[in-house]
């Protein structure tokens, strides 16, 4: 098992990664609960998934489960409102602790919820997509949607730890497995040459889950975060190199809509390849680096501007890149 700590003074947590962790979830929660109440919010296909494993782990806790549907439309006021007034049903006061037990969708809308019930619930992450274990559980960026566009309303409010177990992974379809590696080439496209070289020779292997590639790849991702968060945790300078590619990235997904046509993942890697060959139009980087990025995402068959020609009209993703 790797640890990587996310340093915020008093609000620093650890993120722990490595195989078949969510069967020892009680061994991790443990220490950080301030009562034995913990309410798991899910969706449906988590849930039926690896559901059993989390409740048999925490069977010495008093668990409450939230199960909801899955799909990016839970992040808003409705999703919120269901998660909370099942908290209040349940009657869960300010020293249990909820746990987001699901990829960027359930971690965004959760976390968000533990920071506005009762002024502020202490929450925990365990991330079961690869996007969400290595970009959004960690940070501490919630939030829902509006009609006004993404992420709009949200709070940046960190866990007390995320428990990143690369096993469940097993069970993500493959595309989900690509948008999520997108966020991991962004890590290498980051000023880390060395890691990118990695991911050049190592990429199908991380594709591939072999628990060596997966377990670095993620755990680069992760140390790299934690250091920019650390650096910037409210984005006021350095925190937004998190966002290469993603101002492209939501542009293509505001007009491909929100219905799973174009996952989030899968936009990042179509913007990145947008903002290399912007870049460089600009003289701001060189050509050959365009083509090292655009061969690697040809190679480990990740989406490209190629892919997107339907989206690409330019007034109207400028239009939604001015709300970005
Ligand atoms: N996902 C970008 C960030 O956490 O800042």
């Amino acid at each position: 098992m790797t640890s990587v700590t996310v340093n915020l003074g008093e609000r620093s947590y650890d993120i722990a990664i490595g195989e078949d962790l969510l069967g020892r979830a009680g061994e991790f929660l443990t220490p950080h609960l301030k009562a034995s109440r913990v309410a798991i919010v899910t969706d449906e296909n988590v849930h039926a998934l690896h559901g059993a494993t989390l409740a048999a782990a925490l069977s010495k806790l008093e668990t409450h489960m939230i199960v909801r549907p899955a799909g990016e439309d839970q992040k808003s006021f409705a999703g919120l409102e269901a998660v909370l007034e099942s908290l209040f049903r349940a009657g869960f006061d300010r020293n249990d602790t909820i746990v987001a037990f699901g990829g960027g969708v359930i971690g965004d809308l959760t976390g968000f919820a533990a920071s506005v019930y009762k002024r502020g619930c202490q929450f925990i992450q365990i991330p079961t997509t690869l996007l969400s274990q290595v970009d959004s559980s960690v940070g501490g960026k919630t939030a829902i949607n509006n009609q006004f566009g993404k992420n709009l309303i949200g709070a940046f409010y960190q866990p007390k730890l995320v428990l990143a177990d690369t096993t469940v992974l097993k069970t993500l379809p493959e595309r989900e497995l690509k948008a999520g590696y997108a966020e991991v080439v962004k890590y290498g496209l980051l000023g880390d040459s060395d890691f990118f070289g990695w991911l050049d020779a190592n990429g199908a292997d991380v594709l591939a889950l072999k628990p060596e590639a997966i377990a670095h790849a993620v755990a680069t991702s992760c140390k790299t975060k934690a250091r920019i968060v650390a650096e910037d945790e409210l984005e006021h300078g350095s925190r937004a190199l998190l966002n290469l590619g993603h101002t492209f990235g939501h542009a293509l997904e505001a007009e491909a809509g929100y219905q799973g046509d174009l996952l989030h993942g899968e936009a990042v890697s179509i913007g990145m390849e947008m903002a290399f060959a912007f870049s460089a139009q600009l003289g701001l980087c060189r050509q050959k680096d365009v083509t090292l990025v655009s061969n690697h995402l040809e190679k480990t068959g990740m989406p490209q501007i190629k892919d997107a020609a339907s989206l690409l009209r330019p007034e109207v993703l400028l239009g939604h890149m001015s709300q970005d």
